[in-house]
Order: structure tokens, then C-alpha cells, then sequence
């Protein structure tokens, strides 16, 4: 008799929490947070702004420069770019295969770029010198090589 009611608590509750992820993800919309755009990986080359990666100027934005990046094991492109001392970049990114890191060391910006995504960061280059771009998802065997450099001057 016992064992009857706890078995039907136990399923009930499980029926409850299925509907609620269900209904969090399919009717609220809820999808992780750095998911901003979708967009086909397959055609990541001709899908703006990741047909001209590299760093280009913005006029009417609260930002200077956006920097565009495409990532695909195991390498980023740009692989260098140089950035104006104190521009305010706002650094838009995809993959064109599976998901890669993008921590750019001695600033605010770490992202994961996944498939399908565009991840974007803004953030002001306030001192001189080199950032190097890495890779910290693990992504294959080539994966410790993955970096790009931003030389700000
Ligand atoms: Cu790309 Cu690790």
C-alpha cells in the first residue's frame, strides 16, 4: 500500500519537472546566455559580418570599432590585428566547426563560441602592448596552438 503512494509521488514529480523544462525551453524561449543570433555554421563565410573578419570602424554606435572573429580548429582568423590605444571594440565571434574558447588574456573578454552562435563582447583598450587571443575549450589535437594576437598601439 505504502510503496503505491510513494511510487505515484515519485512519478508525479517527475512529470512535473519534465513540464516545467518543457515549458521553460519551448515556450518561454530559455537558451543559454551567450546565444545572441542563430546562424547556419555552414555558411558562416557568407553570413555578415563573418564574410570580412578583422577590425572595422562604426560610426552612430556606443562603441568604436567592432572586431569581427571566425574560429575553426585550430586557428582564429584574424591571426593579428592591431587596435588603436583606447578604442572601445565591441569583439563579435562564431566557430566554424565545434566549440572554441576566446580568452583574451589581460582583458575583461572570455567567451565560448559555439556553432551556431555569435558571442559578443565590448570592452575599451585603455594601455598599449600585445593581447594574446587562446583557445580554453578543448577542442582536438591542435587545440593548445589556437591563438590570435591584438596588438593595441
Ligand atoms: Cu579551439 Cu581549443
Amino acid at each position: 500500500k505504502l510503496e503505491k503512494i510513494w511510487l505515484t509521488f515519485g512519478i508525479s514529480c517527475l512529470v512535473i519537472f519534465l513540464a516545467v523544462i518543457g515549458v521553460s525551453a519551448f515556450y518561454l524561449g530559455n537558451k543559454p546566455p551567450s546565444c545572441l543570433t542563430t546562424i547556419n555554421p555552414e555558411k558562416v563565410d557568407e553570413t555578415k559580418p563573418f564574410d570580412k573578419p578583422g577590425l572595422h570602424k562604426v560610426e552612430g554606435k556606443d562603441w568604436d570599432y567592432e572586431l569581427v572573429y571566425v574560429a575553426a580548429a585550430f586557428s582564429y582568423s584574424p591571426a593579428k590585428v592591431e587596435v588603436p590605444l583606447g578604442a572601445k571594440v565591441k569583439v563579435i565571434a562564431t566557430t566554424k566547426d565545434v566549440v572554441h574558447g576566446f580568452e583574451m588574456a589581460g582583458t575583461n573578454v572570455n567567451m565560448m563560441l559555439e556553432p551556431g552562435y555569435v558571442s559578443e563582447y565590448t570592452t575599451t583598450f585603455d594601455k598599449a602592448g600585445e593581447y594574446l587571443i587562446v583557445c580554453n575549450e578543448y577542442c582536438g589535437a591542435g587545440h593548445h596552438l589556437m591563438s590570435s594576437m591584438i596588438e593595441v598601439v
